[in-house]
């Protein structure tokens, strides 16, 4: 695996020949980041050696090497699914890549369905901490100690710093902005009722269908993380409606220009 990594990020180092030190991993119809970003270089993931080849017909991902807010990024348009059928090793592989290209802080955004009563559809969440569902750990297996280590503390994954930040740039912009647990599940299909209402009781404020793994895999290479989710449908006792995967997509979509002006301004300013 280290072979791969190594080769993956001297392939991409070379097409890119930038310095990045930001890395951010865009979710379900949060795209919009991209136009902000000064873009040198894009590249297909069908492109890139030892990449997971993509499963899902239309929406093919690509890396962006670019100038966000004064720094150098390299945000990933698209991410891959463990629900796709790639197995850990494959979808938090890109973290891998990022972390050997020099990224060591990583910004990561999903769509996610709402636990907490508090919470409306359209609400914008950071995340605060998660709840691994997911049946599979991408740490399973012999660890590579250059990598990281065995056994990885996961007593602050989320970077306080950088949410305090995100609160202040959600407050001069005055809108609100909720923090709490996201519960990562393996998906596809989304929560019953009583599902929705295990992982309330279990202590979760949303729940999705990515990020955890790419999370825990940023915690082992020691990276400085942040996370954002939006909240797309509610799976609150009561408020529960039939929803469909473009609903996600419409509702992440009208949320997505807060959530790029927190990034901006917060990679901006590190
Ligand atoms: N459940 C799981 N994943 C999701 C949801 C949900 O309600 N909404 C968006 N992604």
């Amino acid at each position: 695996m280290l072979e791969k990594i190594k080769a993956t990020a001297n392939y991409l180092a070379e097409k890119s020949n930038a310095r990045v030190d930001t890395g951010i991993i865009l979710g379900t119809g949060l795209g919009g980041l991209v136009k902000e970003i000064e873009i040198s270089a894009t590249i297909p993931y069908n492109e890139i050696p030892n990449f997971p080849v993509s499963t899902v017909d239309g929406h093919a991902g690509r890396l962006i090497f670019g100038r966000l807010g004064n720094r150098e990024v390299l945000a990933m348009q698209g991410r891959f699914h463990y629900y796709e059928g790639y197995d850990m090793k494959e979808v938090t592989f890109p973290v891998r890549v990022m972390r050997q290209l020099g990224i060591t802080t990583l910004f990561v955004s999903n769509a996610s369905g709402g636990l907490n009563p508090g919470y409306r559809v359209g609400d914008i969440m950071l995340i605060r901490d998660h709840i691994n569902f997911f049946p599979e750990h991408p740490l399973r297996g012999r660890n590579i100690n250059e990598l990281g280590p065995r056994f990885p503390d996961m007593s602050k994954v989320y970077d306080v710093q950088l949410r305090l930040k995100a609160r202040e740039i959600a407050e001069r912009h005055h809108f609100e902005l909720k923090e709490g647990v996201y519960v990562g599940v393996s998906g596809p299909t989304f929560e019953t009722p009583s599902e929705y209402l295990m992982f309330r009781i279990l202590g979760g404020d949303a729940v999705g269908m990515s990020t955890v793994p790419e999370v825990i895999v940023a915690q082992h290479a020691g990276m400085r993380i942040f996370g954002i989710s939006i909240i797309t449908d509610s799976g609150v006792p009561g408020q529960i409606v039939e929803i469909s995967h473009e609903e996600v997509q419409q509702v992440a979509m009208a949320a997505e220009p807060k959530m790029t002006l927190i990034m901006k301004e917060l990679i901006g300013s590190l």
